[in-house]
Protein backbone atom coordinates (compact mmCIF):
# COMPACT_ATOMS: atom_id res chain seq x y z
CA UNK A 1 0.00 0.00 0.00
CA UNK A 2 2.46 2.56 0.78
CA UNK A 3 3.71 3.44 -2.60
CA UNK A 4 7.35 5.14 -2.62
CA UNK A 5 6.60 9.03 -3.35
CA UNK A 6 8.54 9.36 -6.37
CA UNK A 7 9.59 12.79 -6.33
CA UNK A 8 10.69 13.07 -2.80
CA UNK A 9 11.81 16.09 -0.62
CA UNK A 10 14.73 17.49 -2.10
CA UNK A 11 15.59 20.74 -2.09
CA UNK A 12 15.24 20.71 -5.98
CA UNK A 13 11.75 19.26 -5.65
CA UNK A 14 10.79 21.69 -3.26
CA UNK A 15 11.73 25.04 -4.95
CA UNK A 16 9.38 24.01 -7.32
CA UNK A 17 6.66 23.20 -4.95
CA UNK A 18 7.42 26.87 -2.78
CA UNK A 19 5.73 28.47 -6.33
CA UNK A 20 2.34 27.29 -5.23
CA UNK A 21 0.14 29.11 -3.43
CA UNK A 22 -3.90 29.19 -3.63
CA UNK A 23 -4.64 31.93 -6.39
CA UNK A 24 -2.39 29.53 -9.06
CA UNK A 25 -3.19 26.23 -7.26
CA UNK A 26 -6.30 26.33 -5.71
CA UNK A 27 -8.33 29.01 -6.54
CA UNK A 28 -11.74 26.92 -7.02
CA UNK A 29 -12.20 27.08 -3.58
CA UNK A 30 -12.15 30.66 -2.47
CA UNK A 31 -15.47 31.24 -3.16
CA UNK A 32 -16.52 28.49 -0.36
CA UNK A 33 -14.00 29.57 2.12
CA UNK A 34 -15.75 30.79 5.01
CA UNK A 35 -13.79 32.90 7.77
CA UNK A 36 -13.59 30.41 11.11
CA UNK A 37 -13.29 27.17 8.52
CA UNK A 38 -11.23 24.33 10.08
CA UNK A 39 -9.11 23.44 6.80
CA UNK A 40 -7.50 19.91 6.10
CA UNK A 41 -4.39 19.75 3.84
CA UNK A 42 -3.66 16.10 2.96
CA UNK A 43 -0.45 15.95 1.70
CA UNK A 44 1.13 19.46 2.24
CA UNK A 45 4.26 19.40 1.64
CA UNK A 46 6.13 22.38 1.84
CA UNK A 47 2.48 24.01 2.62
CA UNK A 48 2.62 27.08 0.45
CA UNK A 49 -0.52 26.29 -0.35
CA UNK A 50 -1.42 25.23 3.30
CA UNK A 51 -0.33 28.28 5.04
CA UNK A 52 -2.02 30.44 1.98
CA UNK A 53 -5.39 29.29 3.03
CA UNK A 54 -5.22 31.14 6.53
CA UNK A 55 -5.93 34.74 3.99
CA UNK A 56 -9.41 33.18 3.61
CA UNK A 57 -9.99 31.54 7.24
CA UNK A 58 -9.00 34.14 9.31
CA UNK A 59 -10.91 33.04 12.18
CA UNK A 60 -10.31 29.18 11.51
CA UNK A 61 -7.10 27.33 11.33
CA UNK A 62 -5.81 24.97 8.90
CA UNK A 63 -4.12 21.28 9.54
CA UNK A 64 -1.11 20.11 7.54
CA UNK A 65 -0.68 16.63 7.37
CA UNK A 66 1.91 14.64 5.06
CA UNK A 67 3.32 10.91 5.68
CA UNK A 68 6.56 12.75 5.64
CA UNK A 69 7.23 13.88 9.46
CA UNK A 70 10.51 15.85 8.07
CA UNK A 71 8.59 18.57 5.95
CA UNK A 72 5.55 19.07 8.32
CA UNK A 73 7.62 22.20 10.64
CA UNK A 74 8.48 23.88 7.18
CA UNK A 75 4.74 23.54 6.05
CA UNK A 76 3.59 25.03 9.52
CA UNK A 77 6.06 27.77 9.13
CA UNK A 78 5.06 29.33 12.56
CA UNK A 79 2.02 30.64 11.83
CA UNK A 80 -0.38 30.16 14.83
CA UNK A 81 -3.66 29.20 12.61
CA UNK A 82 -1.55 26.22 11.22
CA UNK A 83 -1.55 23.13 12.95
CA UNK A 84 0.69 20.06 11.84
CA UNK A 85 0.06 16.52 12.19
CA UNK A 86 2.24 13.38 10.98
CA UNK A 87 -0.45 11.14 9.05
CA UNK A 88 -1.47 8.87 6.04
CA UNK A 89 -4.42 10.18 4.06
CA UNK A 90 -5.67 6.18 4.07
CA UNK A 91 -6.15 6.41 7.69
CA UNK A 92 -6.55 9.96 9.03
CA UNK A 93 -6.55 10.33 12.66
CA UNK A 94 -9.63 12.88 12.79
CA UNK A 95 -13.27 11.84 13.99
CA UNK A 96 -15.86 12.04 11.07
CA UNK A 97 -16.81 15.49 9.77
CA UNK A 98 -13.75 17.15 11.76
CA UNK A 99 -13.32 19.41 9.48
CA UNK A 100 -15.13 21.85 6.80
CA UNK A 101 -13.22 21.39 4.00
CA UNK A 102 -10.93 18.51 3.36
CA UNK A 103 -8.00 19.86 0.70
CA UNK A 104 -5.07 17.65 -1.09
CA UNK A 105 -3.26 19.21 -4.28
CA UNK A 106 -1.22 16.78 -6.60
CA UNK A 107 -1.35 13.62 -4.04
CA UNK A 108 -3.81 11.33 -5.67
CA UNK A 109 -1.45 10.73 -8.20
CA UNK A 110 0.92 9.88 -5.77
CA UNK A 111 -1.06 7.03 -4.42
CA UNK A 112 -1.74 2.85 -5.06
CA UNK A 113 -5.17 3.24 -4.16
CA UNK A 114 -6.56 6.77 -4.61
CA UNK A 115 -10.54 5.47 -4.25
CA UNK A 116 -9.55 4.71 -0.44
CA UNK A 117 -7.54 7.91 -0.36
CA UNK A 118 -10.78 9.73 -1.55
CA UNK A 119 -13.37 7.70 0.67
CA UNK A 120 -11.54 8.68 3.84
CA UNK A 121 -10.72 12.15 2.90
CA UNK A 122 -14.40 12.04 2.91
CA UNK A 123 -15.27 10.88 5.87
CA UNK A 124 -13.60 13.54 7.78
CA UNK A 125 -15.22 16.63 5.99
CA UNK A 126 -18.26 17.98 6.73
CA UNK A 127 -19.12 20.51 3.54
CA UNK A 128 -16.48 19.72 1.37
CA UNK A 129 -13.99 17.87 -0.08
CA UNK A 130 -11.55 19.00 -2.70
CA UNK A 131 -8.76 17.26 -4.55
CA UNK A 132 -6.67 18.08 -8.03
CA UNK A 133 -3.98 16.60 -10.02
CA UNK A 134 -2.15 17.28 -13.34
CA UNK A 135 -2.24 14.59 -16.18
CA UNK A 136 1.27 14.23 -16.69
CA UNK A 137 0.31 12.39 -20.16
CA UNK A 138 -1.02 15.47 -21.68
CA UNK A 139 1.75 18.03 -20.44
CA UNK A 140 2.51 20.58 -22.83
CA UNK A 141 5.55 21.55 -24.36
CA UNK A 142 7.67 23.85 -26.89
CA UNK A 143 9.73 23.43 -28.84
CA UNK A 144 10.02 19.33 -28.66
CA UNK A 145 13.21 18.27 -27.43
CA UNK A 146 14.58 14.28 -27.36
CA UNK A 147 15.61 15.06 -23.44
CA UNK A 148 11.92 15.97 -22.32
CA UNK A 149 10.37 13.25 -24.45
CA UNK A 150 12.80 10.65 -22.80
CA UNK A 151 11.88 12.61 -19.05
CA UNK A 152 8.53 12.15 -19.25
CA UNK A 153 9.27 8.52 -20.85
CA UNK A 154 10.93 7.75 -17.32
CA UNK A 155 8.77 9.50 -15.56
CA UNK A 156 5.89 7.16 -16.73
CA UNK A 157 7.60 3.74 -16.26
CA UNK A 158 8.98 4.80 -12.88
CA UNK A 159 5.33 5.92 -11.67
CA UNK A 160 4.35 2.42 -13.41
CA UNK A 161 7.01 0.79 -11.20
CA UNK A 162 5.45 1.90 -8.37
CA UNK A 163 1.67 1.23 -9.17
CA UNK A 164 0.58 4.98 -8.99
CA UNK A 165 -0.85 6.51 -11.91
CA UNK A 166 0.70 10.55 -13.07
CA UNK A 167 -2.50 10.65 -15.46
CA UNK A 168 -4.78 10.24 -12.94
CA UNK A 169 -6.38 14.15 -13.95
CA UNK A 170 -8.32 13.07 -16.39
CA UNK A 171 -10.05 9.94 -14.15
CA UNK A 172 -10.78 12.24 -11.13
CA UNK A 173 -14.66 13.03 -11.79
CA UNK A 174 -15.07 9.49 -12.55
CA UNK A 175 -13.05 8.40 -9.35
CA UNK A 176 -15.34 11.31 -7.40
CA UNK A 177 -18.42 9.63 -8.69
CA UNK A 178 -17.03 5.91 -7.68
CA UNK A 179 -16.46 7.54 -3.97
CA UNK A 180 -20.58 8.02 -4.17
CA UNK A 181 -19.17 11.50 -4.45
CA UNK A 182 -22.22 12.71 -6.99
CA UNK A 183 -22.51 16.36 -6.16
CA UNK A 184 -19.58 17.64 -7.71
CA UNK A 185 -17.95 20.38 -10.20
CA UNK A 186 -14.68 19.64 -12.35
CA UNK A 187 -12.81 22.80 -12.32
CA UNK A 188 -9.86 23.18 -14.52
CA UNK A 189 -6.06 25.19 -13.65
CA UNK A 190 -3.02 25.99 -15.74
CA UNK A 191 0.24 26.47 -14.91
CA UNK A 192 1.81 28.22 -18.09
CA UNK A 193 5.73 28.75 -18.16
CA UNK A 194 6.21 31.10 -20.91
CA UNK A 195 8.41 33.83 -19.47
CA UNK A 196 12.48 33.79 -19.52
CA UNK A 197 12.20 33.89 -15.91
CA UNK A 198 9.69 30.91 -15.47
CA UNK A 199 10.93 28.94 -18.41
CA UNK A 200 14.15 29.00 -16.70
CA UNK A 201 12.83 28.10 -13.33
CA UNK A 202 11.30 25.29 -14.41
CA UNK A 203 13.88 23.71 -16.57
CA UNK A 204 16.49 24.34 -13.49
CA UNK A 205 14.52 22.46 -11.26
CA UNK A 206 13.79 19.90 -13.38
CA UNK A 207 17.77 19.49 -14.66
CA UNK A 208 18.27 19.11 -10.28
CA UNK A 209 14.97 16.95 -10.29
CA UNK A 210 16.39 14.41 -12.65
CA UNK A 211 20.12 14.24 -10.71
CA UNK A 212 19.08 14.37 -7.47
CA UNK A 213 15.28 13.88 -6.74
CA UNK A 214 13.65 10.24 -5.94
CA UNK A 215 13.20 10.46 -9.90
CA UNK A 216 17.14 9.99 -9.95
CA UNK A 217 17.02 7.64 -7.20
CA UNK A 218 14.11 5.31 -7.85
CA UNK A 219 15.08 5.67 -11.93
CA UNK A 220 18.31 4.13 -11.51
CA UNK A 221 17.00 1.64 -8.29
CA UNK A 222 14.90 -0.24 -10.97
CA UNK A 223 17.60 -0.10 -14.04
CA UNK A 224 15.49 2.31 -16.39
CA UNK A 225 17.88 4.43 -16.45
CA UNK A 226 22.14 5.31 -15.81
CA UNK A 227 23.79 7.89 -14.33
CA UNK A 228 24.98 9.00 -17.56
CA UNK A 229 21.15 9.18 -19.38
CA UNK A 230 20.07 11.43 -16.35
CA UNK A 231 22.90 13.89 -16.84
CA UNK A 232 22.36 14.23 -20.50
CA UNK A 233 18.64 14.85 -19.18
CA UNK A 234 19.62 17.20 -17.00
CA UNK A 235 21.87 19.26 -19.99
CA UNK A 236 18.69 18.36 -22.13
CA UNK A 237 16.64 21.05 -19.80
CA UNK A 238 18.74 23.41 -19.34
CA UNK A 239 19.66 23.53 -23.16
CA UNK A 240 15.66 23.54 -23.95
CA UNK A 241 15.30 26.37 -21.82
CA UNK A 242 17.33 28.38 -24.01
CA UNK A 243 15.42 28.17 -27.01
CA UNK A 244 13.61 31.16 -28.31
CA UNK A 245 9.67 31.47 -27.60
CA UNK A 246 9.80 28.01 -25.03
CA UNK A 247 6.80 27.36 -22.97
CA UNK A 248 5.95 24.20 -21.03
CA UNK A 249 2.03 24.06 -20.15
CA UNK A 250 0.43 22.11 -16.98
CA UNK A 251 -3.07 21.13 -16.66
CA UNK A 252 -4.72 20.03 -13.47
CA UNK A 253 -8.13 18.87 -13.04
CA UNK A 254 -9.49 19.64 -9.88
CA UNK A 255 -12.83 18.13 -8.04
CA UNK A 256 -15.16 20.43 -5.50
CA UNK A 257 -18.00 18.06 -3.97
CA UNK A 258 -19.89 19.02 -1.75
CA UNK A 259 -21.18 16.39 0.97
C1 LIG B 1 3.48 16.46 -4.93
S1 LIG B 1 3.54 16.75 -3.19
C2 LIG B 1 2.27 17.98 -3.03
C3 LIG B 1 2.53 18.93 -1.90
C4 LIG B 1 1.51 20.04 -1.76
N1 LIG B 1 0.15 19.54 -1.66
C5 LIG B 1 1.64 20.99 -2.94
O1 LIG B 1 0.86 20.88 -3.90
O2 LIG B 1 2.55 21.83 -2.92
C6 LIG B 1 2.74 15.29 -2.52
C7 LIG B 1 2.84 15.20 -0.98
O3 LIG B 1 2.00 14.09 -0.56
C8 LIG B 1 2.66 13.42 0.49
N2 LIG B 1 2.13 12.04 0.55
C9 LIG B 1 2.41 11.02 -0.29
N3 LIG B 1 1.74 9.92 0.09
C10 LIG B 1 1.02 10.27 1.20
C11 LIG B 1 0.13 9.56 2.06
N4 LIG B 1 -0.14 8.26 1.86
N5 LIG B 1 -0.45 10.22 3.09
C12 LIG B 1 -0.16 11.54 3.32
N6 LIG B 1 0.70 12.25 2.55
C13 LIG B 1 1.27 11.62 1.50
C14 LIG B 1 4.13 13.51 0.12
O4 LIG B 1 4.96 13.29 1.27
C15 LIG B 1 4.23 14.91 -0.45
O5 LIG B 1 4.60 15.85 0.53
Amino acid sequence: MANTYIHGHDSSVLASHRWRGVDNSANYLISVLHDGDRLLDVGCGPGTITRDFVRFVPGGYVVALDRTPTIIEEAVGGDTHVFGVEGDVYNLPFQDRSFDIVHAHQVLQHLGDPQRAIREMARVAKRFVAFADADYDRMLWWPSSPSLERWMQLYQAIAAHNHVNPNIGRELSSLALYCGLSNHQVHTTTWTYATTELVHWWADSWAGRVLHSTYASEALRLGLSSQEELTTLAQGWQEWATKPGAIFVITSIAILASL
